[in-house]
């Protein structure tokens, strides 16, 4: 693409982006610019329209089709026991301090399907802490927030999750875990009675109160600094002393304002404790 071209690119990115925030009150404003174009590119080829500037119109009248770009835009990927590692430093590292509390709150931003909140309530579960917290698992896309609140997996990545489950330090059999049914996997009801699925968006809604655990990982990849330290600030107005915040593999604390605020836990595995003050 030539670079005049490239540049009404951007001033369309732009006026769709800032189109979406006012009629929708979605900011897109502060995501990182060459995901965002990629995904709005990607978006634009499956959809009937050639520019961004023909789709915007519509775009902005047809609540539907917003639907469907918020679909385009977010990145749902997602995994049981994602960086198994991690899974096993939470277990040994983390858990045991979380069971000197009566009882824990956890909130989990950007869940998207839920499969990283359904392992942690493996591992909570499993370290005999059922019954003694209550998970706030929570996403921008409603859609993938209902996915998340049925706790139906698909049967053939069953292998995969249970050789993540094993490298996580899995006590029981992951089989235990579901039921298969055609080519699904239905978790089991202890799983989910201890998670709450709900939208909410970190670009414009308010903090959680007082949680001892706070895991936002990958999401943050996608946003400029600017956002960045926006959701910082909001998982440290909800953790309380003490409490941990867990991050990304290819997300850290460095160089960011509220990090003298913070230890980390074991290095390299994303986990930081909340100083006391
Ligand atoms: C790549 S997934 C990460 C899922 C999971 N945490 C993991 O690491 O496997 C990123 C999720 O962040 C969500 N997301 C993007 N922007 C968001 C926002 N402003 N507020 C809340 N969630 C957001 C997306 O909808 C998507 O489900």
């Amino acid at each position: 693409m030539d670079e005049a071209a490239d540049r009404v690119q951007d001033v369309e990115v732009s006026l769709l982006l800032e189109g979406v925030h006012q009629v929708y009150g979605y900011d897109f404003r502060d995501y990182a610019d060459a995901s965002i174009r990629r995904r709005l590119a990607h978006w634009l080829a499956e959809s009937p329209f050639e520019t961004l500037s023909q789709a915007q119109s519509q775009l902005l009248r047809d609540p539907q089709l917003f639907v469907s770009l918020l679909r385009g835009i977010t990145v749902n990927v997602t995994e049981m026991f994602r960086d198994p590692p991690f899974f096993k430093t939470l277990r040994d590292q983390v858990v045991p301090f979380l069971k000197t509390y009566p009882f824990v709150k956890i909130w989990h931003a950007g869940c998207a399907t839920g499969e990283e909140a359904y392992s942690l309530a493996i591992v909570l579960n499993e370290e005999g802490m059922a019954g003694r917290y209550r998970m706030y698992a929570t996403d921008i896309d409603e859609a993938v927030i209902a996915t998340a609140a049925e706790g139906v997996l698909r049967l053939s990545e069953m292998q995969k999750y249970t050789r993540n489950y094993q490298k996580s330090g899995g006590r029981a059999s992951f089989a235990d875990y579901y039921t298969a049914r055609y080519d699904r996997a239905i978790l089991a009801a202890e799983l989910k009675s201890a998670v709450v699925f709900a939208p909410h968006n970190l670009t414009a809604d308010a903090e959680f109160g007082e949680m001892h655990l706070v895991l936002c990982r990958n999401v943050m990849i996608y946003f400029k600094p600017a956002l960045k330290e926006r959701c910082l600030a909001l998982f440290d107005a909800s953790l309380a002393g003490g409490g941990f915040l867990c991050l990304g593999m290819k997300e850290s604390l460095e160089r960011r304002a509220l990090a003298t605020g913070y230890e980390e836990l074991v290095p390299n595995m994303r986990i930081y404790r909340k100083r006391y003050v």
